[in-house]
């Protein structure tokens, strides 16, 4: 993918939580997002995914510019897939009906072929025995799983993760991990934020570090761990990392 921020910008009331941001960041596959916890992370993925419509300026991914309307907004949606730390699984439903809900009312896949997508997307990820089960009765990374096995199920050209394991704990964040590689080896493209830093490092090609609403620096993921360039980014590696 291509992606550049064009003087983006987004208050919440008189907090400006993207601040005017411009950057290209060229060809890649995969970027990470790291950096202070309220730095704008979130909200710059959610703006990425067209769930939040910026104040000013506007993004591109592979030359196309995303405007602020809503169907600019809805015709970007229908290509990206979205994994948030709190799986936002619909409660109610079924892990196969999770999957077959958006196919069918989203992207208006007859029903018998959504469900032989969903079955497959579910046998993927070694959860085709729990398909009749609902978000309550599923483990952290089962749920987390249903949650990818959706988001690739229409076939995305773009994948968003934000801090996907922050609720899981270490065996299940390996288990998240590792799904997340295999799709990377695959060669799909995705922008991850994550507290994860070795993760971050071993996958992504470019890590960019955000802070008070703007791209303090950015680079390849080994040269910018290696030695960051920022004050303050070098200040936030060296706090994680003390841990
Ligand atoms: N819907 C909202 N309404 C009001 N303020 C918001 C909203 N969403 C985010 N904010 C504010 O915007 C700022 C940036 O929040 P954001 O969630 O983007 O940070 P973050 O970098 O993802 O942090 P974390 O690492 O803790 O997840 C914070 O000050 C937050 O309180
Ligand atoms: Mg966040």
């Amino acid at each position: 993918m291509h992606l550049s921020l064009e003087a983006l910008s987004k208050s919440f009331g008189t907090n400006r939580v993207i601040d005017n941001v411009t950057v290209d960041f060229g060809e890649l596959r995969s970027l990470a997002l790291i950096g202070p916890s309220g730095g704008g992370k979130s909200t710059l993925l959610r703006i990425i995914a067209g769930l939040e419509a910026p104040d000013s300026g506007g993004f591109a991914l592979d030359g196309q510019h995303v405007g602020a309307d809503e169907e600019s907004l809805r015709a970007h949606r229908l290509h990206l897939g979205v994994v948030f730390q709190a799986y936002n699984l619909f409660p109610h439903l079924t892990a196969l009906a999770n999957i077959t809900l958006p196919l069918e009312k989203v992207h208006g896949i007859a029903p018998s072929a959504a469900e032989e997508i969903a079955r497959e997307a579910l046998r993927r990820f070694a959860l085709a025995d729990h398909a009749h089960k609902k978000p309550a009765e599923l483990s952290g990374g089962q749920k987390q799983r249903v949650a990818i096995a959706r988001a690739i199920a229409i076939k995305p050209r773009l994948l968003l993760f934000d801090e996907p394991t922050s609720a899981l704990d270490p065996e299940m964040t390996a288990e998240v991990l590792d799904v997340i590689e295999e799709l990377k080896n695959e060669g799909r493209d995705f922008l991850l934020v994550t507290h994860e830093m070795g993760f971050a490092r071993h996958v992504a090609d470019r890590v960019a570090f955000l802070a008070q609403g703007r791209i303090i620096e950015h680079g390849p993921a080994g040269e910018l761990f290696a030695a960051p360039q920022s004050r303050e980014c070098r200040d936030f590696l060296a706090r994680i990392l003390r841990h």
